[in-house]
């Protein structure tokens, strides 16, 4: 007896030693004093001694149970510990470094002013209709009385895609598009992407207008102007000088090109003692918007009733009012993604 007990508690303390896992040490725990252990067997065992020999033997017995049971706990909790230190060890992290910087984006100046465009027209019942990029002859130009041989095509270089398809020069199909679908009263804006075959400081093969008309029975000049004025100082400011000149569009009978007083020298052609202003040309105004009476020709075209209906129909350039309200002086600065630009705004 004393030999096997011996025995039984330097290998049970060996394997508690070994254990390097809470399951390790929960199995040693099982086979010796879980229920068929090796020791709970052996406590079992007592009843069956002599008498004389029990209450030593079960002395011994009750050590050993103390002993692994101490064992094992100490066994546990060092295993515990070290997991932990591991664990603080592996995932320290330092707090103290730079973190990961989030950058904002911001709204592009072009988006910018195209909204603010639409909301003043938005304020005015205006309606917002797109129409797509890639055009055919028709929209953009038969059917605004552009004739195939007509003059009035070469005051847009056109890039033709093939068969008869062609990249938008401006907005005013969608003028045609719409009221091919629709029926007057209308009062619409159409924002979007025009191109044409033009590149240099204040022109670009792809730029941006806002297109707007107005049909119904009734509607003058007087609401063209009473329109658009309102538009351009609300755009820029309530007192800024506004004029209308006369002009020429294939699809508007008449026509005007409308100008602002030239926000950089404020309308006098000069800047700083007397030197002429050059964005102005020293004339003391800014071509902003062209505009006119839908041509009756163009009514024709989409079925509409020149006898009947009128309206008005305007085009503005986005960029171009863009660059005067910020003082930008090349377009191309729009288009280079550089972010020393286009952090200014927004
Ligand atoms: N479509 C013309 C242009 O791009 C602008 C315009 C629109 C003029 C509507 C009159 C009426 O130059």
């Amino acid at each position: 007896m004393n030999e096997s007990l011996e025995t039984l508690q330097q290998e049970v303390l060996e394997r508690i030693h070994h254990c390097n896992s809470e399951t390790e040490i929960e199995e040693v725990r099982v086979e010796t004093l879980g229920r068929g252990g090796r020791l709970t067997s052996m406590l079992r065992g007592l009843k069956d001694l002599p008498a004389e020999e029990r209450p030593r033997a079960g002395e011994q017995l009750n050590r050993l149970r103390k002993l692994f049971e101490e064992r094992i706990e100490d066994r546990f909790r060092q295993i515990k510990e070290q997991a932990r230190a591991k664990t603080l060890k592996d995932e320290w992290i330092d707090i103290t470094l730079p973190g990961t910087r989030w950058e904002r984006g911001r709204i592009h100046p072009l988006t910018l002013v195209m909204d603010e465009i639409i909301d003043v027209f938005w304020g005015m019942g205006f309606e917002i209709a797109r129409g797509p990029d890639i055009e055919d002859d028709y929209h953009n130009f038969e059917a605004l009385n552009i004739p195939q041989d007509h003059p009035a095509r070469d005051m847009q270089d056109t890039f033709f895609v093939s068969n008869g398809m062609l990249l938008r020069t401006h907005t005013s199909p969608v003028q045609i598009r719409t009221m091919e679908s629709r029926k007057p009263p209308l009062q619409i804006i159409v924002p979007g992407a025009v191109y044409r075959h033009d590149d240099d400081a204040t022109h670009s093969p792809m730029f941006h207008q806002v297109e707007g008309f107005m049909v119904d029975r009734h509607i003058t000049f007087a609401d063209l102007k009473g329109v658009l004025t309102h538009v351009l100082q609300q755009i820029f400011s309530q007192d800024t000088g506004v004029r209308f000149r006369p002009s020429f569009f294939p699809f508007t009978e008449p026509s005007a090109e409308i100008d602002i007083q030239c926000l950089i020298c404020g309308g006098k052609g000069t800047i700083l003692e007397g030197q002429t202003c050059r964005v102005c040309k020293a004339t003391g105004w800014l071509e902003i918007l062209g505009a006119g009476m839908i041509d009756p020709e163009v009514f024709r075209f989409v079925g509409y009733d020149p006898e009947k209906f009128s309206g008005f129909a305007f085009g503005m350039g986005v960029e171009r009012i863009a660059m005067l309200k910020y003082g930008i002086d090349d377009i191309r600065l729009f288009f280079q993604n550089d972010l020393r630009f286009l952090r200014q705004f927004g």
